[in-house]
């Protein structure tokens, strides 16, 4: 799918989490659509490596800084850099999370509370760090969150991460609502099972659960981290423009099969 070329030119954009996997994805298309992107995550071997082959693969150049979405103050620090180095922020992708299969009745109350900090938590101190840039945002703020198709269905063995992020849903709606009137628009993407990301890799194909998900997906294939990141393009382009407050689900109509 191509969107019109330059359609992000000017533009600034930080995805959380975008060194690896639908982050990653989702760099490369804001960075070839013209956007001038940042990345941070915790591991700062990760986020030197996917610089690197942002440069040599993609041709785009992309500045990180290492940080953790559950350290308001530290994330604070680093989104502020970041605007700063970047000339403002009109573009904020919340995709960094934490997830492990352990069935909920032996979840340790601090098992539960790392990965709502991580996905929910941090989706908060992001945004708020964020709002000074984004308020300023010439042509209007863009959030967008990733989220999963789980928040609606509940997500056995996984609730941890199915509660984080129905917050994050709910985040978004308060924040639609609040922000709209800075020109603020704040929505997010539920994807469904994508190939190559941790997600899958670890909670899908380890298990050896592939096929049973596969034969349950009707459009038949794992999703790919491109139709993620042009979700988010739609939604953080002029083609998002009046749409705030709502979910963009891309999971080839895996929630509706059996
Ligand atoms: C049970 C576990 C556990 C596991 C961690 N914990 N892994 N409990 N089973 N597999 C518990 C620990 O025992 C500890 O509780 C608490 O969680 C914190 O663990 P730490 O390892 O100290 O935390 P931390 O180092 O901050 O690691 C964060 C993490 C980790 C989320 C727990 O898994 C991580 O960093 N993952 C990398 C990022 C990631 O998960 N990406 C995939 C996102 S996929 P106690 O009580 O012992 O102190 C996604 C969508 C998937 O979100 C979509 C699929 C379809």
């Amino acid at each position: 799918m191509s969107f019109a070329e330059n359609a992000l030119a000017g533009k600034t954009a930080l995805v959380t989490g975008g060194a690896t996997g639908i982050g990653a994805a989702i760099v490369r298309k804001l960075g070839k659509l013209g956007a001038r992107v940042a990345i941070t995550s915790r591991k700062e071997d990760n986020l030197k490596a996917a610089v690197q082959g942002f440069a040599e693969e993609d041709g785009i150049e992309v500045i990180y800084r290492v940080g953790d979405v559950r350290d308001s103050d530290g994330i604070a620090a680093v989104i502020s850099d970041i605007g700063s180095q970047l000339g403002g922020l009109d573009i904020l992708v919340c995709n960094a999370a934490g997830n492990f299969i352990c069935p909920t009745e032996d979840l340790s109350s601090n098992g539960w509370r790392t990965v709502i900090d991580i996905d929910l938590n941090g989706t908060f101190n992001c945004c708020q760090a964020a709002l000074p840039f984004l308020k300023n945002a010439a042509s209007g703020g863009r959030i967008i969150s990733i989220s999963s198709t789980h928040a609606d269905s509940g997500w056995p063995t996984a609730a941890h991460a199915g509660a984080a992020k129905a917050g994050i849903q709910n985040l978004m709606k308060s924040l639609s609502a609040e922000w709209g009137k800075y020109g603020i628009r704040a929505n997010w993407v539920s994807p469904g099972p994508i190939e190559g990301t941790e997600g899958v890799d670890r909670l899908i194909i380890a298990q050896g659960k592939a096929r049973e998900v596969l034969n349950r997906i009707p459009l038949g294939t794992f999703g790919q981290g491109e139709d993620i990141a042009n979700a988010v393009v739609f939604l953080a382009g002029e083609t998002g423009a009046y749409v705030s407050g709502t979910e963009l689900v891309v999971d080839g109509a895996a929630r509706w099969g059996s």
